[in-house]
């Protein structure tokens, strides 16, 4: 008999953690999550802005070991189960200027957060999934990760490729064990943040916010679909490979850039 899939709430009944969810991607995907039916918990050092009451609320600093025990071990005792894991969280904080400018801390900060907070998460809710035969995992890495752009964001890119392997690693160990584990690798995506970053660049170069988000485009060598994804866009996407319709998903990665990557 042919499965019949409910779009609107495919995910009734299951437990969704999204990390970074209080903004930009992260936002979006806990708020399609959410659309979907499932339980959402979301996670990030401050309060969301925006109260969202069918959003469960944890704070936790990801980059250190203490935030993720204590994201996994709330998480499990409140709703004794977690199927679905969207590790969203993930940022370049470290200077621009190639490898000379950069010191151990900057290094060391960029793999804490970009990829110890995922394995230390994975690590923390994959027992209970593996019990069950059944979950989601999903990496949110970036283009970077193939595309590096040295002078500006090198640990982070060098991040997002550890993560891009370690994630086809995990899902080869686990997707035997009934565990999907998926990998999302965005472009440029126009968050609140990157807005303001425009804006910045507006004004300080005297240009328009349009003549802005192009530099910035053109600096990534162009999106040939001419504009960065909207986080809905990216969180669309989640929102799919986390569903049934997805059932047979897992090990891959899957680009959304606009074009952004030249090569295949
Ligand atoms: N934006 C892009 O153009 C782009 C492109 C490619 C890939 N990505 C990837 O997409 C993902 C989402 O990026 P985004 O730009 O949408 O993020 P964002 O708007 O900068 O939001 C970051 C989220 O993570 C939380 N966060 C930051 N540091 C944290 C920490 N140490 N512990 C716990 N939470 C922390 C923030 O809240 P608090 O500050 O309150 O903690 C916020 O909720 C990341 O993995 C990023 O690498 C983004």
């Amino acid at each position: 008999m042919e499965q019949e899939f409910m779009f609107n709430n495919e995910l009734s009944g299951k437990v969704a953690l999204v990390t970074g969810g209080t903004k930009g991607t992260g936002q979006a995907i806990a708020k399609r999550l959410l659309q979907a039916g499932a339980t959402v918990i979301i996670t990030a050092r401050n309060k969301p802005e925006e109260s969202n009451p069918g959003l469960h609320f944890v704070a936790a600093d990801l980059s250190r070991a203490e935030g993720t025990q204590r994201v996994v071990e709330t998480v499990l005792a409140d709703y004794s189960r977690l199927d679905i894991l969207v590790n969203n969280l993930g940022s370049s904080e470290t200077p621009g200027g190639g490898f000379a400018v950069l010191t151990d801390e900057d290094w060391v900060s960029t793999i804490q957060a970009n990829l110890l907070a995922p394995v230390r998460l994975d690590r923390g809710f994959l027992p209970q999934m593996i019990e069950r035969g059944s979950g989601v995992i999903i990496h949110i890495a970036s283009i970077q990760g193939k595309l590096p752009l040295y002078d500006s964001t090198l640990p982070y890119a060098a991040a997002k490729a550890g993560l891009i392997n370690y994630s086809k690693s995990l899902s080869n160990e686990v997707s035997p064990k009934g565990v999907r584990v998926l990998t999302v690798s965005p472009g440029w995506i126009f968050t609140t943040s990157a807005k303001r970053m425009a804006q910045r660049i507006a004004e300080s170069a005297s240009m328009t916010v349009e003549q802005a988000t192009q530099s910035i485009m053109d600096a990534l060598g162009g999106i040939p679909y001419g504009r960065p994804a909207k986080p809905e866009e990216v969180a669309e996407l989640v929102g799919f490979l986390v569903s049934p319709r997805a059932g047979y998903l897992t090990g891959t990665e899957y680009i959304i850039d606009g074009g952004t990557v030249p090569t295949i």
